[in-house]
């Protein structure tokens, strides 16, 4: 299958170099203070869960953020989307497979595939921000990375990243170990200060963030956490790569829509009644909260990450912008290759092009466009990649239940 237009799929391998999907704009205000209509994220691999706090697991309270303080509104917030991941299941492969948007998990999951494949590199130390359940770990496995930290605010989800890390995971049986060494931690990734947590393991040569930046978008302070976070702990010329939401496609389709509520039969997007002109103040870029429902992955309160916002913010944090693409334009190019049309055979988003006919819906193809991927550069003179003895970082090849680090009064 391949894109032939833009919002249209054509289930064919073979005229996956011949499509002319148009690139995107990124999302604007105007100077009427409005996001202009112009040209205009999971494959959370919805495994394991099931757990909740531990008495076994090891706190550290947390002189690294501003937690201590009575819960304001934006904890509470982020501890809501934390129960919501936290509680999501590890599903069996039968379930996974017999998922509405299975087609869709595995696109997503060859997206994330082509982004470490591009900038990972042999050896690489890797900080995986909002890591979830580990269903990236295979793909920095591929990458023959040489240290992982993965960190996420939900303990269930960390939880079941242990397992997965420790090859105990249902879904994978007879995996061999990882080849590289890891480190979890359960904190809020965008109230923590995590450059004096992790500064024994820094610099870092890639940063990741899968389907979750949009989620320090609720306040500025948040947002300038995350963002500080990140360029603390890359090296100069370090990569930060990611996936979220695409505000151009979502503000765009909000003001097609007749009301505040828009979607298909896989996906809901809904804004509160004070978004009710579909106007967007450009001073006002952080907390412009909607809810979000996808089938079998999200049910909880997202916000809007206006990109130039973003690109400019994080360039006030070193971190520069390489390329941004709306998902549909990254499958456009990224097909064309032909070991990333390879892969996406073998992960079968779109059926294998031979017997296995099946192939992503229009629906969850819809879905897709929702999305953009990003690439950040962290600048300064680009330093040697990070290859710290092993000694000197606190990663395990084995981690049990008392080496995940929880540090407390984030969640
Ligand atoms: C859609 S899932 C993506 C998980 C993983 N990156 C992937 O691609 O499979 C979003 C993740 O973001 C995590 N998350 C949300 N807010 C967070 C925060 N403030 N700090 C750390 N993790 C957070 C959630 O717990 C959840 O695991």
């Amino acid at each position: 299958m391949t894109i032939s237009d833009c919002g249209k799929i054509d289930p064919t391998l073979r005229s996956a170099s011949s499509c002319h999907c148009k690139s995107f704009g990124f999302l604007h205000l105007d100077d009427s203070d409005c996001f202009v209509r112009r040209n205009m994220k999971r494959s959370y691999d919805g495994y394991a869960s099931a757990s909740y706090a531990s008495p076994q697991l090891k706190r550290t309270s947390n002189s690294y953020g501003d937690s201590s303080c009575p819960e304001d509104d934006s904890t509470r917030k982020a501890r809501k989307v934390a129960d919501h991941y936290s509680a999501r299941s590890n599903q069996t492969l039968e379930e996974r497979e017999a998922s509405p948007i299975i087609h869709l998990k595995k696109l997503n999951n060859w997206i994330k595939s082509v982004l470490i494949q591009r900038y990972a590199r042999r050896g690489d130390a890797v900080l995986d921000l909002a890591c979830g359940k580990g269903g990236d770990l295979i793909k920095w496995d591929k990458a023959q990375i040489g240290y992982y930290v993965g960190i996420d605010i939900a303990e269930g989800s960390i939880r079941d990243c242990r397992t997965r890390y420790n090859g105990d995971a249902d879904q994978q049986p007879r995996r061999k170990k990882f080849s590289f060494p890891a480190r979890l931690i359960c904190a809020d990734c965008y109230e923590t200060s995590l450059n004096e947590y992790l500064s024994d393991d820094a610099p870092f040569d890639i940063c990741s963030c899968q389907f979750a930046m949009h989620y320090s978008w609720s306040t500025e302070a948040r947002a300038r956490r995350a963002l500080a976070n990140v360029s603390a702990l890359l090296r100069p010329g370090g990569y930060f790569i990611g996936t979220m939401p695409d505000a151009n496609v979502i503000i765009k389709k909000l003001r097609e829509a007749e009301g505040l509520t828009f979607g298909n039969s896989v996906y809901w997007i809904s804004f509160d009644e004070e978004y009710a002109l579909k106007k967007f103040k450009s001073s006002s870029p952080f907390g412009i909260q909607y809810k979000f429902h996808l089938e079998d992955a999200v049910d909880c309160p997202e916000w809007i990450v206006p990109f130039n916002h973003f690109k400019s913010l994080a360039e006030e944090y070193d971190l520069k912008l390489v390329s941004v693409k709306n998902s549909h334009a990254f499958v456009d190019e990224f097909l064309k290759m032909p070991e990333f049309a390879e892969l996406m055979r073998r992960l079968g988003a779109l059926g294998d092009g031979n017997l296995d006919r099946s192939t992503l819906s229009q629906d969850e193809w819809d879905v897709a466009y929702l999305y953009l991927t990003f690439v950040l550069q962290k600048g300064g003179e680009s330093t040697a990649r990070n290859r710290k003895n092993n000694n000197l970082h606190k990663g395990k090849m084995y981690i049990s239940e008392e080496d995940i680090e929880i540090l407390d009064g984030n969640i």
